[in-house]
């Protein structure tokens, strides 16, 4: 089974899908993990971000051991992947990586941007989870709070609009809910009812393909 979930940043989208993956006993890849990581290697380096000839390179090279760095999820990071992905060639090397990961014997959860629309174009169920953009930057706020990185909730939400405009518009497999996922706006709801709800449009999206 091959569940693909998109959506903005700080939308839950990563906290449903390792729920959806834990319950279904599916791997996870969250696959902003990737673009955070080639977004790093470049700022690691003193590399321009536009140097795209280097991006290209730095994605070809990651491999699923790169992603666990904790420093990825960063603030500056989540600023420098939101550059590097409106790269195609960038976008283009990562694309086999995640269809091999997505068609692992047991399938897969992957979460990110384009996974319903571009990635995994046939996965059995399509989730886009969203909230406002006032909430995820107050998610965002206590998040980075407790990750000692402290930053004014102004500046978060001038992040998100800034990373949801670029994420949005660019031309390249820009964020964008597929014709037939299943939407979930988790603005209202807390944590736990955003899991239960992500397992519950699942297990419906499961059972309906079952009796086709
Ligand atoms: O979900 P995230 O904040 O970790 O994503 C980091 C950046 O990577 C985000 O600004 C957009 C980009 N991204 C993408 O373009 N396509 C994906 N499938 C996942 C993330």
């Amino acid at each position: 089974m091959i569940v693909a979930i998109d959506g903005p940043a700080a939308s839950g989208k990563g906290t449903v899908a390792r729920a959806i993956a834990a319950h279904f006993g599916l791997p996870h890849l969250d696959t902003g993990l990737l673009y955070r990581a080639v977004g790093a290697s470049l700022k690691r380096r003193g590399i321009a971000l536009d140097d795209v000839a280097a991006a290209e390179l730095a994605a070809r090279n990651l491999t699923l051991d790169d992603l666990a760095d904790q420093s990825l999820r960063d603030r500056h990071v989540g600023e420098a992947s939101s550059v590097v992905a409106a790269i195609p060639e960038v976008r283009a090397a990562l694309i086999a990586l995640q269809r091999d990961f997505a068609n692992g014997r047991k399938g897969a959860v992957l979460d990110g941007r384009d996974i319903g629309t571009f990635i995994c174009p046939d996965a059995d169920v399509k989730l886009f989870i969203t909230a406002s953009s006032e909430e995820r930057a107050r998610r965002r706020t206590l998040e980075l709070e407790a990750r000692d990185e402290a930053t004014p909730y102004a500046d978060v939400l001038a992040d998100i609009r800034k990373r949801d405009e670029r994420d949005s518009n660019r031309s390249s497999a820009p964020l964008k809910m597929a014709d037939d996922a299943i939407l979930i706006d988790t603005t209202a709801l807390n944590v736990e009812v955003s899991i239960a709800a992500g397992l519950a449009a699942v297990t419906k999206a499961m059972g309906r393909k079952a009796a086709n």
